[in-house]
């Protein structure tokens, strides 16, 4: 069987998608029991950071210490990778040594050529265009607080950076309603938009858009390697806060997600990320069991 990457949320078909957020359910579950699943046993889980990360960084290394395997963590800082050793190069050799690599990196591209050149699966912890092992967590959290996301309305607030990228994608593989709320200027990728047209809208005003949504998500107004513009970017996003007054106008059912770290008073109000509506804590600890049952799919396919 030829290998399987994850790049986007593309590279797994609809019901793949389905099964692996049901059985990071399950993974979650096992784990609180104390049951074992030593399936990574032997193994060794390559990261390459270069970009900073929490998150990401522990969930995958709980995340195979869970599963008795070992995990490498690679800043460009001390590899060779940092002094230009090229990509190609890079991941031919790594992948003779370890048996899955994830890596986050700034230029899509570069996630691409890895894994053109990689023997063994390459999972994307976030580029400059995607982050869709977020998605896994926040489809996870959305099915483990109100079921079925097929066919609700997801809002959109912010800056149409690489999460509301990997949002577009998941309208498409989970068949949901997504509008997006973003000031002139911070569109997402446009053909991803062309391309989802029919499910995917722009609501330029926040309040209209948050109408009747059963999942309002924002995200931080300046990305990883956009800081000069912050100052430039607090002006632009002034009046797109997501706060309980935007949450006042949607469902009663509806929930909050932010994908962390947050800038509370910014694109998010301090009150909303601890209000009853927020599920920001959960989702965090959801990319731990999420990306599990990804190591596990990635490597062992659905027979375990
Ligand atoms: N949400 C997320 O990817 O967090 P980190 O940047 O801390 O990994
Ligand atoms: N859009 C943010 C997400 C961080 C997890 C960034 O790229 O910095």
């Amino acid at each position: 069987m030829s290998v399987r990457h994850f790049l986007t949320l593309l590279d797994l078909s609809p019901a793949e998608l389905n099964r692996l957020i049901q059985r990071a359910i399950e993974l979650k579950a096992m784990h609180r029991s104390g049951k074992r699943h030593d399936i990574m046993r032997g193994k060794t889980l390559g990261m390459i950071f270069e970009k900073s990360s929490t998150r990401t960084r522990v969930s995958f290394e709980a995340g195979m210490t869970h599963f008795g395997g070992a995990s490498i963590f690679l800043s460009p800082r001390d590899t060779q990778l940092g002094r230009g050793e090229p990509i190609e190069d890079s991941a031919r050799v790594l992948s003779r040594m370890v048996d899955i690599v994830m890596i986050r990196t700034f230029a899509h591209q570069t996630i691409e050529t890895f894994s053109a050149y990689s023997a063994v699966p390459v999972i994307n912890a976030l580029t400059d265009d995607f982050h869709p092992c977020q998605l896994l967590a926040d489809m996870q959290t959305y099915v483990e607080h109100r079921g079925s996301i097929q066919g609700k309305k997801v809002v959109w607030v912010g800056d149409g950076n690489n999460m509301c990228n990997s949002y577009i994608n998941a309208a498409r593989q989970f068949d949901f309603e997504l509008v997006v709320s973003c000031p002139e200027g911070f569109e997402p990728n446009a053909e991803l938009l062309s391309r989802e047209s029919s499910r995917v809208s722009i609501e330029r005003d926040p309040l209209a858009a948050a109408h009747n949504a059963h999942l309002v998500v924002t995200d931080v107004w300046a990305s990883m390697g956009q800081e000069d513009e912050q100052k430039q970017r607090e002006k632009a996003f002034a009046n797109y806060q997501v706060n309980n007054q935007l949450m006042a106008l949607a469902d009663k059912q509806a929930l909050f997600m932010h994908c962390l770290p947050a800038h509370r008073g910014e694109e998010v109000s301090a009150e909303l990320m601890d209000a009853k509506d927020s599920v920001v804590w959960d989702e965090a600890e959801n990319r731990l069991h999420a990306q599990k049952a990804l190591l596990e799919f990635l490597m062992f396919g659905e027979q375990h």
